[in-house]
C-alpha cells in the first residue's frame, strides 16, 4: 500500500506524543503465544529468539551480522572496545545528541571530541568534524581514531561526506543509529551504512521493545563474531574462561521475541510515520524551519522535529490545544556538567541554537490525519499569535 493511504481514517482522539497501546493491540496475541513458548523452553537469557532476532535484522537491513545486545548504550561502547580504544584515544561525536552517545565513548574509557552540527540536518557537520581532527592533531594529547556521527531524529547523518573525511584521517566509524532504525540512503538501509552501526529497542524508538535492548550491525562477520565474544565478558566456548576482556551485554530471550515481532509489522509502520511526515510536511514546510536531509535521504521519522521562536510560549500554547510535544534536546553536550570539560574552545554555536529551538511534534504510527491537522493548526496558531 502508498504511503499516503497507510494513515489511520479516524480522530478526535487526544493526540499521543507516542502511541505504544495501540501498536501493542495488533501484535498482542502474537506476543502472548511467544512468552508461552519461552516460558515453555525456559532459556530466559540466550534462547532460539536471539539467534531468531539477529537473522531478521539481517534479512531487513542486509546487514552480514546483527548481534543483538542488553541496550543501544551496550552497543556503542561494544564496538569500541571491539577495536580496541581507550585511554588516549579520540572518538568524535556530535556535540547535540542524546547523553548515551557521550557516555559510551567515555565508558569505553576514550575521549569524546564534540563537532558541531551543520543546522539543516542538526546531525554532524563534516566540514566542523575536519577542523576538529587538524585540532586533535596539532595538539598531539590524543590519537584520532573513529567518528561516531548520530542519525538525529531517524534522519541518515551524511555518511558519504563523513566517511571521505574518516578515510583521509584513518579513522574508524560506529554509527549512533539509536533513533533511525527504518532509515535509508541512496537506497541502503541503516545499518549497512558504516562498517558498524549502533541502535536501540527502547520502547519508544522505531524498532522499540517492551524493556531495554539494542543491536550491532556489522559489515564483517568477523567483527560480528568479536563483539559476541565481548558480549559475554570476552568468553570463548568456555563460558568461565575470558579471553579478552568483555561486558554482559546479553538481549534476552523476551526482548528478542518481541523485536522480531515487531519486525512483522515494521514496514507497515514505516510507512505510516512516512505518510504522516508528508502531511506535516505539506504544511509546515515554508512557514516553519525543520530537518531537510540530501535528496536521497529517507528519515527513519523517529521523531519529527522543528526550530521555533520563544520555545516556551509556543509548548504552552499547543499544551492548551491539546498537543503534546518535547524537546530533544535543551541542553548540548558540552553543557552538561559531566561533559564541560569538553567544550571546546568558542562552543558549539550550531548545538547551542538548535539546543534553545528544537521542538518535536507528536509521530508515531498510529497517528490520524485529522490529528496531524490539528497539530498543524495548533502551531500555525500559535506562531500567529
Ligand atoms: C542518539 C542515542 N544514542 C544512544 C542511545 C542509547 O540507547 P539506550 O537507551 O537503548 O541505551 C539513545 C537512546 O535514547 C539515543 O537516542
Amino acid at each position: 500500500m502508498a504511503a499516503a493511504e497507510k494513515i489511520t481514517p479516524t480522530g478526535d482522539a487526544p493526540i499521543q506524543f507516542f502511541d505504544l497501546k495501540s501498536q501493542q493491540a495488533s501484535i498482542r496475541g502474537a506476543l502472548e503465544e511467544r512468552w508461552t513458548t519461552i516460558l515453555d523452553h525456559g532459556r530466559y537469557i540466550g534462547g532460539p529468539e536471539v539467534d531468531e532476532c539477529e537473522q531478521k535484522l539481517c534479512e531487513f537491513t542486509g546487514a552480514a551480522d546483527a548481534v543483538v545486545v542488553g541496550s543501544g548504550t551496550q552497543a556503542l561502547v561494544m564496538p569500541l572496545i571491539a577495536l580496541g580504544y581507550g585511554h588516549g584515544d579520540a572518538v568524535f561525536i556530535p556535540g547535540f545528541t542524546y547523553n548515551a552517545t557521550a557516555n559510551a565513548v567515555l565508558l569505553a574509557g576514550a575521549t569524546p571530541v564534540l563537532v558541531d552540527i551543520d543546522p539543516k540536518t542538526f546531525n554532524m557537520d563534516a566540514e566542523d568534524l575536519e577542523r576538529k581532527i587538524q585540532r586533535v592533531k596539532a595538539n598531539r594529547n590524543l590519537r584520532a581514531r573513529a567518528v561516531m556521527p548520530v542519525d538525529l531524529y531517524g534522519l541518515p547523518a551524511d555518511y558519504p561526506a563523513l566517511q571521505a573525511v574518516a578515510d583521509t584521517h584513518n579513522l574508524r566509524m560506529v554509527a549512533d543509529a539509536a533513533q533511525a532504525f527504518g532509515g535509508r540512503q541512496d537506497g541502503k538501509w541503516i545499518g549497512t551504512l558504516a562498517e558498524i552501526t549502533a541502535t536501540s529497542f527502547y520502547p519508544t524508538k522505531t524498532l522499540g521493545g517492551y524493556g531495554d535492548g539494542g543491536a550491532i550491525l556489522v559489515r564483517d562477520k568477523e567483527v560480528g563474531d568479536l563483539l559476541r565474544s565481548i558480549r559475554w565478558h570476552g568468553t570463548g566456548d568456555n563460558r568461565k574462561e575470558s579471553i579478552r576482556v568483555g561486558i554482559n551485554g546479553r538481549c534476552d530471550s523476551i526482548q528478542c521475541a518481541v523485536v522480531s515481532e515487531k519486525l512483522g509489522i515494521f514496514e507497515d509502520e514505516r510507512q505510516r510515520r512516512i505518510a504522516s511526515a508528508k502531511i506535516y510536511d505539506k504544511r509546515l514546510v515554508g512557514k516553519v524551519e525543520g530537518q531537510i536531509g540530501a535528496a536521497g535521504d529517507e528519515s527513519a521519522y523517529g521523531l519529527y522535529t522543528v526550530r521555533v521562536p520563544e520555545r516556551d510560549s509556543i509548548r504552552a500554547a499547543l499544551q492548551e490545544k491539546g498537543v503534546p510535544t518535547a524537546i530533544y534536546y535543551d541542553t548540548p553536550i558540552h553543557q552538561m556538567p559531566a561533559f564541560e570539560q569538553f567544550s571546546p574552545p568558542g562552543g558549539l554555536p550550531e548545538c547551542e541554537r538548535a539546543s534553545k529551538e528544537v521542538l518535536s511534534l507528536p509521530m508515531h504510527p498510529y497517528l490520524s490525519e485529522d490529528q496531524i491537522h490539528r497539530v498543524c493548526d495548533a502551531l500555525l496558531g500559535a506562531l500567529q499569535r
